[in-house]
């Protein structure tokens, strides 16, 4: 059995580890109830091509995990190297509607609020959920993707905002 040092220590390795984790940095978003709701998150990640399939991982604790456990349809919008200003609003800057005062804000058929400006938009039914510790795994079934402009996804590492950028000798053998 470890002890509570153990279990810190723990804690901040893993901490350390996933500063190196390199991310793309998407804003969830959905509608319930007449509200709309928006979230900055990194831990997104494709699950199967058949059928076409994501996961994200939501706090219980943040604000949109309450409609999307009432299975509330969501949106990965996955944002481009110049939209930092809208992932550090969706990430605690702003509350509420008023993350919604940055960027240009579209509405779904289903409701689902999307940004047009992003580098892709995945509209998703919920296909399931895991309660896990702090956090739930939703299972979004992708229902729609849009995507726009030349690939310049906003990346998060080592606790900051980023972009990504080939390596020159993949250039040369390309
Ligand atoms: C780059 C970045 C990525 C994040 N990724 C996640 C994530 O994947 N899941 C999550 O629950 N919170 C994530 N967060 C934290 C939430 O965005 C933040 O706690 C937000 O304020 C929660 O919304 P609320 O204030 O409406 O509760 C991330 C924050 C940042 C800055």
């Amino acid at each position: 059995m470890n002890t509570n040092q153990d279990q810190d220590k723990l804690r901040d390795d893993m901490l350390q580890a996933m500063r190196r984790l390199a991310k793309s940095v998407s804003v969830i978003t959905c509608s319930h109830g007449g509200q709309r709701y928006a979230m900055s998150a990194s831990a997104v990640d494709s699950l199967s091509t058949a059928p076409p399939s994501l996961l994200i991982c939501v706090n219980q604790s943040c604000s949109i995990y309450t409609p999307l456990s009432r299975g509330a349809p969501f949106c990965v919008n996955i944002l481009a190297a110049d939209q930092c200003d809208i992932a550090r609003i969706c990430a605690g800057k702003l509350k509420g509607e008023a993350r919604f005062s940055e960027g240009n804000w579209h509405t779904h058929a289903d409701g689902t609020p999307y940004l047009a400006e992003a580098q892709a938009n995945l509209i998703c039914e919920q296909d399931g959920h895991y309660d896990y510790g702090t956090h739930t795994i939703f299972i979004g079934r992708i229902k729609r993707v849009l995507v726009g402009g030349p690939v310049s996804p906003l990346v998060y590492v080592d606790g900051a905002y980023a972009t990504s950028a080939a390596l020159t000798q993949n250039l040369a053998y390309a």
